[in-house]
């Protein structure tokens, strides 16, 4: 069996400096935001997984459906013997795409969760013999190194995430992601889609208030991680569809007039009865745009795949 590496570029406190320099920023700025990726302690992960099972949230079983019926088609395509996955979680939907690789000499998946790094690798290990398992714990938003595989290399970012990008900062990552490339090495881009208004809201403001949840634990992340006194029942989860910018905002209302203290940052911030702090942007995109934002980047659109409904889409995009 081959081993499983793992490489460490996070530096351990790398997240506290991170959390208190985004809570500053944020919360002192206007309009007050807080960046998404502070919803995934283990409590936000674990809400997470629940909205992928959620009658509203179409996203996850869209791309799944896609990554279950075309990973042949990829792999066709792709021809990569290095897969490296952004953002790999569980690397649960992965695996359609590891099965369908025929020459995948090496899986590269990228994570700041180290244990669900280690654990995604050893079972993968134990059931594909030979593949070597390279796990990065990284944060992808930052300068990567990947480690000297063969290629042609694939790699794959997947669930939509992108979309949590604002569009300057999507241009920055995609320039980022191009540079790790070669030219003939490919992106495999997951996208979820501009649809009905209407199914775009209910799908960040479920029924079962998962999502509002979800929306207030990032609260709780700021009063562990900086002794800050959020109380997440003085906010309302709002999502609302910006039809101008083609986004779903998720924000968090101030029921009343209140302050609340942050002693990690010397800071007390006031909020006016009904002021909103955005706690998340997530686009929705159109064919065009994407081949457009890629081609900046130098990636070339060669596929495009959707689900049956035409909800989300999986594109591939070659380096020039
Ligand atoms: C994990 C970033 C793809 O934007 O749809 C789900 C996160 N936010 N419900 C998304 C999320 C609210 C999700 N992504």
């Amino acid at each position: 069996m081959s081993p499983l590496h793992v490489t460490r570029t996070l530096p351990e406190d790398a997240t506290d400096a991170a959390l208190r320099a985004d809570v500053l920023r944020g919360l002192t700025a206007t309009p007050k935001t807080l960046p998404p990726k502070w919803f995934y302690d283990a409590r936000g992960s674990e809400l997470f997984e629940k909205i992928t099972e959620l009658p509203e949230y179409y996203p996850t079983r869209a791309e799944r459906e896609i990554l279950a019926t075309r990973a042949g088609e990829i792999a066709a395509a792709a021809r990569a013997r290095t897969l490296v996955e952004l953002g790999s979680g569980s690397s649960e939907k992965t695996r359609y795409l590891i099965d369908a690789f025929p020459d995948l000499h090496t899986y590269v998946p990228v994570d700041v969760s180290e244990s669900a790094l280690t654990q995604a690798g050893k079972s993968l290990i134990e059931e594909r013999p030979g593949l070597a398992v390279h796990a990065l714990i990284a944060d992808f938003t930052a300068r990567l190194a990947l480690p000297d595989t063969p290629g042609p290399r694939l790699l794959a970012f997947l669930g939509g995430t992108i979309g949590n990008l604002l569009p300057a900062e999507r241009a920055g990552f995609l320039a980022s992601v191009r540079g790790l490339l070669s030219p003939g090495d490919g992106l495999l881009l997951g996208t979820d889609l501009v649809k009905d208004e209407r199914v775009l809201v209910r799908a960040y403001d479920d029924a079962a208030g998962v999502t509002a949840e979800f929306n207030k634990n990032v609260l709780a992340v700021v009063n562990r991680g900086l002794g800050a006194d959020f109380d997440p029942d003085a906010f309302d989860h709002v999502a609302s569809w910006d039809a101008e910018n083609e986004w779903i905002e998720m924000r968090l209302r101030s029921l009343t007039q209140q302050t609340v203290k942050i002693p990690a940052l010397g800071l007390a911030v006031d909020f006016a009865a009904g002021e909103e702090l955005r706690t998340e942007v997530s686009a929705k995109f159109r064919r065009e745009g994407v081949r457009t934002e890629l081609s900046a980047a130098g990636l070339e659109l060669t596929h495009w795949w959707t689900d049956g409904e035409g909800r989300f889409a999986l594109s591939l995009s070659v380096a020039r």
